[in-house]
């Protein structure tokens, strides 16, 4: 894609041709897509026109029947999910991730702990811990549940367990963040504070999200790329996007409509 624009432009995360079938049931036909360190990527489209299934690609849940992947330079193709989150890859899901039994403080230390795991040897637990409790309230500053630290994270309002889940994400300071739908069922209250989380804590980081509210992807997004029926409808900058007149016929028209 964007190769021969020198090393800046250098993608971190590249898919070349990528096609998926189900059973027979084809669902992508040949996306291309480029994620340039530091941007915020959105990822958008109808119901059912692909966006969790190359989310699902990307992080290795799903092998691409046809296409390859590349992060940080690398061919990832087939990689597994733990080896790619290992290697700086971090993704939340569309349904709610968190363990609902355990405290808010407890969730986010779990999610540094099993990061850390590989990092630390046996040397000096007790410094280890009480550097992993500082990085979890660290996190938990950052998504606003600082206060909320000791409560169970089922009790928490949903718009706070998605932030935990955000924060989850976070937590292990992945080099690429993918957030399918992160906003799904928020009242606009709670989209709005999301919003806002979402921008703090990707500040400087690469960001691919899905998204249906266009008022999120158009404050959020550096570029956007649109997925119609499993191909790529456009990409390119938000005002790009807002301009292309495929783009509202295909979709945006059809928000509206709704
Ligand atoms: N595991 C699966 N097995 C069979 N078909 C699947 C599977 N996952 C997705 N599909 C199909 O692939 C197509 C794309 O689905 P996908 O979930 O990627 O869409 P989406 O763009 O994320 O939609 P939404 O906006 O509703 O989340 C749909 O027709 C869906 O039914
Ligand atoms: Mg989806």
């Amino acid at each position: 894609m964007a190769e021969a624009a020198g090393n800046s432009a250098y993608p971190i995360l590249e898919l070349q041709g990528i096609y998926k079938d189900f059973d027979g049931l084809e669902v992508l036909f040949g996306i291309n897509l480029g994620i340039q360190k530091e941007e915020r990527h959105a990822v958008i489209g109808p119901n059912g026109a692909g966006k969790s299934t190359i989310f699902n690609i990307i992080t290795g849940k799903y092998l691409p029947s046809k296409g390859k992947i590349f992060f940080k330079g690398q061919e990832v193709t087939g990689t597994s999910p733990y080896r790619l989150n290992r290697q700086g890859l971090a993704r939340s899901f569309q349904i709610t991730n968190i363990f609902r039994t355990m405290t808010v403080f407890q969730n986010v230390r779990n999610a540094i702990l099993s990061k850390n795991k590989i990092r630390y040897n046996l040397f000096s637990r007790l410094d280890r811990m009480k550097d992993i409790s500082e990085q979890t309230e660290k996190v938990l500053e950052q998504i606003g549940l600082l206060d909320r630290k000791d409560v169970v994270a089922g009790l928490l309002s949903y718009g706070q367990q998605r932030a935990l889940e955000i924060g989850l994400t976070i937590a292990t300071e992945p080099e690429l963040i993918l957030l399918d739908e992160p906003t799904a069922g928020m009242s606009s209250e709670e989209t709005r504070e999301a919003v806002k989380l979402i921008g703090r804590v990707t500040q400087g980081k690469t960001l691919v999200i899905v998204e249906h509210d266009m008022e999120v992807v158009f404050s959020l997004a550096d570029r956007i790329t649109v997925i119609y029926y499993g191909e790529v409808l456009a990409s390119g900058p938000p005002d790009e996007i807002r301009q292309n007149q495929k783009v509202k016929d295909a979709y945006l028209g059809e928000e509206k409509e709704e």
